[in-house]
């Protein structure tokens, strides 16, 4: 059956709060992506994230917070760099990754010894969390490798019929996941996203970014990942596009000329990086829903959030990206 999609009213929340309580599943918005939320103290309903996502048990979830308290009590040790990301960064689209604390249950970090922690700065989110009144653990609501949902309609098509409810909050805001650092030894970016790389280097200074292991630490960075089902190429330069083919085309500004694709997205107008990442997955899924041999897609600028930008599209490309 599929879940209820109510919009995001007190009524509503309580209810949506409720169902997390008791164990249920409950898909909800925030700024970056929609979350697929369970109570994070209940390894029952996290251990339900995994079968419904068809998500491989080695790979950790996001536990997301409303109160700033949270983090003492998830965390063994909350080091000084941390505690600077946090005043100025949070709540917004920044996951931090620390040792964590016993009442973290196992499923929830994979086996690991931290956790990462994220406050999201969407209202719908915090109301939820604080209605609930326990920390909610929540991946993307999407399958495993998949493109991330931005609006209710994207949970519903891929994963409504497997959960209890479906918070509907409009499309998100920033459009592409959070950025998580890992403040364990040294700082270490595992996932670029909706917080630009540059902004916290200004705070903690130059951080690493982790390259591809064999046993990715950070399942963002498997190398084919948040792709889509048709084949997707990052345009070069003088590119030929057959005519015997069906190709779309994902373009960051309005092209010159239509040239033979059968499809165009426009991610900005303007050129403008944030407007980009806003409208990028939600542009991937209707050119993915258009029967199209290929997309082709144009690299756009690889500065702020036109990095994270980079980095999907490599990895929906399927390149090795180290
Ligand atoms: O923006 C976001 O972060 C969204 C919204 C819903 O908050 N969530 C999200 O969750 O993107 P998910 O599960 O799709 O991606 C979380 C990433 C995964 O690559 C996971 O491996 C990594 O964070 N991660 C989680 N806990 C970790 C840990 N303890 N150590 C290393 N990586 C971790
Ligand atoms: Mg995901």
């Amino acid at each position: 059956m599929m879940a209820e999609i109510l919009k995001p009213t007190e009524d509503a929340l309580k209810k949506a709060a409720s169902v997390i309580r008791e164990g249920g599943l409950v898909a909800f918005p925030t700024e970056t992506v929609y979350g697929l939320g369970a109570n994070a103290f209940n390894a029952n309903a996290v251990a339900k994230i995994f079968e419904v996502k068809r998500r491989p048990r080695f790979d950790p979830i996001i536990v997301h917070i409303a109160d700033f308290n949270d983090v003492e009590r998830l965390c063994l040790e909350v080091d000084e760099r941390a505690k600077m990301l946090i005043r100025k960064f949070l709540p917004g689209p920044l996951t931090l990754v620390l040792p964590k604390s016993e009442i973290v249950p196992y499923i929830v970090t994979a086996g690991l010894e931290t956790v990462a922690i994220r406050m999201p700065s969407h209202p719908v989110a915090l109301k939820l969390i604080k209605a609930a009144k326990v920390p909610i653990a929540a991946p993307s609501a999407n399958f495993f490798g998949c493109l991330s949902p931005t609006t209710a309609e994207h949970v519903a098509e891929q994963i409504g019929r497997e959960i209890d409810l479906i918070i509907d909050g409009g499309k998100c805001p920033i459009g592409i996941e959070s950025t998580v650092l890992e403040l364990v030894e040294k700082p270490t970016i595992l996932r670029l996203g909706g917080l630009p790389l540059e902004e916290i280097e200004k705070v903690i200074g130059k951080l690493e970014i982790s390259t591809l292991s064999k046993r990715p630490r950070s399942p963002g960075q498997l190398q084919k990942h948040y792709s889509p089902r048709t084949p997707l190429k990052i345009l070069e330069k003088d590119l030929v596009v057959s005519k015997d083919i069906k190709a779309g085309l994902l373009a960051f500004t309005p092209p010159k000329d239509k040239l033979s694709f059968e499809k165009i997205e426009v991610l900005s107008v303007s050129g403008d990086l944030s407007e980009a990442a806003c409208n990028f997955f939600s542009s991937l899924h209707r050119l993915d829903k258009a029967a199209l041999d290929i997309i082709y897609a144009e690299p756009v600028p690889e500065i702020g959030l036109g990095k994270a930008i980079m980095d999907r599209l490599r990895k929906a490309e399927g390149i090795k990206n180290e």
